[in-house]
């Protein structure tokens, strides 16, 4: 079902701090900033090997990050994995009674469908699925 990890997810407060770390110290090569509206979040890509890391800053007190931050503090916020077919996976997970954050999928970064499983269900990780 799950195909590779598509990215890490790092919930930060400013990006461009983060990136002097990540980018700056670290070596990693920034692919792209961009705005994700649904979620109302900033993201940064990191490619790292045939993976990324995202770095998500909010824009906006209404953004889940936003929530994640005030509640945890910064730091790894989700695991994206992989799928072939996201509708498919989603209404498997529903038939085992797992808990979805997103019935349906929404538009994530680069207009690929992603959807959310609730950490409930995987013993506290939020899961997000990208179709590729
Ligand atoms: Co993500």
């Amino acid at each position: 079902m799950f195909r590779n990890i598509d990215h890490i997810g790092i919930a930060v407060r400013d990006i461009d701090k983060a990136l002097n770390i990540y980018k700056g110290i670290f070596g990693l090569e920034l692919e792209k900033i961009e705005l994700v509206e649904d979620q109302k979040v900033k993201i940064a890509f990191l490619p790292i090997g045939s993976s990324k890391l995202e770095l998500l800053e909010p824009v906006d007190p209404e953004s889940p990050v936003f929530n994640y931050i005030e509640k945890n503090g910064e730091g790894i916020q989700h695991i994206a994995f992989t799928v072939n077919d996201i509708e498919k996976v989603l209404k498997k997970l529903k038939q085992n009674r797992i808990k979805l954050i997103d019935e349906t999928p929404s538009l994530g970064a680069g207009g690929v469908k992603i959807a959310f499983i609730h950490p409930k269900s995987t013993h506290g990780v939020l899961i997000e699925l990208v179709e590729q």
